[in-house]
């Protein structure tokens, strides 16, 4: 878990915890140690922005905080800085404009001037002020006749949505301090006839503090959820319990009875985040019962039981050789997306085992994302990079660089900086984070995703400020800081034939009747266990391959479509390993992650180790592939 909440830039204001201050809620400075510095407020972004200085750099991390063992673990100096959202919070405008329109799912092959979509009569946006009670009668209409079903898309702390067994459904809400804003509440009605004909119907709540704080009731305050997580045993264990009060205020956590030799820290950075680190030394369930306590009444606290499940250490072990002696054979690397700062989660000491063992290249999955590294401007987030660079030291591998330049994760001042200035901005970027990892990251996704499924390049920041060039552009930056490393353009959807495939290898085109510099093309990847276009793979890497450059699986996962089983899905892998390893050019397979516990696509089960690291049958078709 990272902890992830609004922090002032240290730069530019003091560093506090943004929380609502009333009368009730004792709203807590951060404890960072770390004094706020000043800085422009209004950084002129027509120049370059300040480059990496002694005040980004990583301090030291207390082991108390993390399962690493044999490489060092940093953190960053001072309160994490926002990373913008993909999705704008709602305003007053947004309210203002009422209730918002109903989305409508038609099933295929439906009539809609037969059977018509229930909906939701006489609805409207909700003004309600912290403390009070809120209650909504949902009753869907169907023009046809018949009662329509429904359910809500995800309920608020503390709300409930109860049958009336008339037709009708009552939401019960009392908002609190933490709700105050605009939230949106969705329900979907279900037609009676077709339960695939869906109406999901949004509504705004704006909450607002009452003039008399003293009318808002003080809760009892919550553990957040901890997921279920498989360990080994006489490993370092860490689990981060983060105190959740829906009053606003943070709450302290305090253990009932702590095992011998573990540790109860509250976490220097964030002030609700308590780190428990304990070593289980038998098998089975290790539990710590934990109190969390109400910082305004300390009478009002909420116990729970925090459980890892202990595997032995030969459950974690298979059959066979590990993969990277396996591809080492064959000449190819083998590797993964690491998921950032695993060392902080439950499992991360027997994360770090299976990805030493099996694997010798690996990909930070989100920590180079120009709005993580680089949020604002002249500051950079550099800890969980350096980390994974120091665990892919310790354990020989090679780190791919992923990405420099993507149409996503644009940070905010970015985006909002003058068109003219993007490509100052852009070289800067690349020439900045490659110089830092010149000596520890060799192969780059240098342009991420530049293909529109039609062939066309994809709309972007970048391509809007400097048309195509900005690729070239790209790609000779980082050659300028990097004769050596290895760059490419990384791609998803050209695992089979058509525009977008044909597209890229037009552009591959243009950028070398330019000379610009480009190595190789990585296929990101992401399929479902029915893909079968084994042909058009083949043919791709071949085309790639006769235009000289080298071929890098990036982002390998295979979901599970349906009813399909393991077997289906490894025959999957054994298919692409089969035709990676006829290619000479291809030198790499990365699965996107490590264990289908942290798949960015998690519900569909798509690597090749289950939530506890056993090995799938997807694992054991890569191992007898390399073989
Ligand atoms: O870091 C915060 C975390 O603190 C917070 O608890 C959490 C709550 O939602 O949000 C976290 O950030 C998320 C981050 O993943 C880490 O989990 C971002 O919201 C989320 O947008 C981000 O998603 C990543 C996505 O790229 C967008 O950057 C996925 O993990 C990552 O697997 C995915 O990877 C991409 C490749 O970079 C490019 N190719 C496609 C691939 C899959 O989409």
């Amino acid at each position: 878990m990272e902890p992830f909440y609004s922090v002032a830039a240290r730069r530019i204001l003091p560093a506090t915890l943004i929380c609502i201050s009333v009368a009730l809620t004792a709203c807590n400075s951060s404890n960072s140690s770390e004094p706020a510095t000043g800085t422009d407020p209004d950084p002129d972004l027509s120049v370059s922005t300040p480059a990496p200085a002694a005040d980004d750099e990583p301090i030291l991390e207390d082991a108390l905080f993390n399962t690493a063992s044999g490489f060092v673990v940093t953190r960053e100096p001072g309160p994490r800085l926002v990373v913008a959202e993909e999705a704008a919070d709602l305003t007053d405008a947004d309210f203002d404009l009422g209730l918002p329109a109903a989305v409508v799912q038609v099933p295929d092959g439906l009539d809609t001037s037969v059977n018509q979509a229930p909906f939701f009569a006489n609805l409207q946006n909700q003004d309600v002020l912290a403390g009070e009670i809120l209650e909504i009668v949902y009753r869907p209409e169907d023009p046809d006749g018949g009662l329509p079903g429904m359910f809500p898309e995800k309920l608020p702390q503390g709300g409930s949505f109860v049958d009336n067994f008339d037709g009708s459904k009552t939401f019960r809400w009392q908002p609190l301090q933490a709700d105050v804003g605009i939230n949106r509440f969705t329900v979907t009605a279900v037609d009676a006839e077709n339960g695939q004909y869906r109406v999901s119907q949004p509504l705004l709540i704006r909450v607002s503090l009452p003039a008399d704080l003293t009318s808002i009731p003080n809760v009892a305050p919550e553990l957040d959820t901890i997921e279920p997580h498989y360990v080994r045993v006489n490993d370092p264990v860490v689990i981060e319990l983060k105190g959740i009060d829906l009053n606003g205020s943070i709450p302290s956590i305090e253990a009932v009875d702590l095992p011998v030799g573990a540790t109860l820290t509250q976490d220097p950075r964030f002030e609700e985040i308590y780190v428990l680190k304990f070593v289980p030394v038998e098998t089975g369930l290790a539990s710590v019962d934990v109190i969390v306590r109400d910082s305004v009444d300390s009478s009002l606290t909420t116990e729970e039981t925090v459980s890892v499940s202990v595997l032995s250490a030969d459950d974690f072990e298979h059959t066979g050789q590990p993969l990277r002696e396996l591809a080492a054979n064959r000449n190819i690397q083998i590797g993964f997306a690491a998921l950032q700062s695993f060392y902080h989660r439950p499992d991360g000491a027997i994360y770090a085992h299976v990805a030493a063992r099996e694997y010798d290249i690996v990909t930070p999955e989100n920590s180079l994302k120009m709005d993580y590294i680089n949020p604002e401007p002249g500051r950079y987030q550099f800890a969980a990079t350096d980390n994974l660079v120091a665990f892919a030291r310790q354990n020989d591998m090679t780190v791919h660089g992923h990405p420099l330049i993507w149409y996503r994760q644009v940070p905010d001042w970015v985006l909002n900086a003058e068109a003219g200035s993007r490509e100052l901005h852009m070289t800067d970027f690349i020439t900045r984070i490659m110089s830092r990892y010149q000596n520890d990251i060799s192969i780059w996704d240098v342009v991420n995703e530049p293909m529109d499924d039609n062939g066309e390049l994809r709309d972007s920041v970048w391509l809007e400020s400097m048309g195509e060039s900005y690729i070239a552009t790209a790609l000779q930056s980082a050659r300028d800081v990097s004769p050596q490393a290895t760059l490419l353009i990384n791609e998803f959807d050209i695992s089979m034939a058509g525009p977008k495939f044909d597209g890229l290898m037009s552009l591959v085109d243009r950028l070398q009747a330019q000379s610009v510099p480009l190595d190789g093309i990585g296929f990101q990847m992401h399929l479902f266990s029915s893909y079968d276009q084994f042909d058009a793979l083949r043919q791709n890497f071949a085309a790639v391959a006769d235009k000289g450059l080298d071929i890098y699986i990036t982002e390998l996962d295979v979901s599970l479509d349906g009813d399909d089983s393991l077997e289906d899905q490894a025959s999957a892998y054994r298919q692409i390993m089969e035709i990676c390893l006829q290619q000479p050019n291809c030198k790499a397979v990365q699965t996107w992650g490590l264990t289908d516990q942290y798949s960015f696509r998690t519900i569909y089960d798509p690597l090749l180790f289950d939530r506890s690291y056993q090995a799938k049958p997807a694992y054991f078709a890569v191992q007898e592939t390399l073989q």
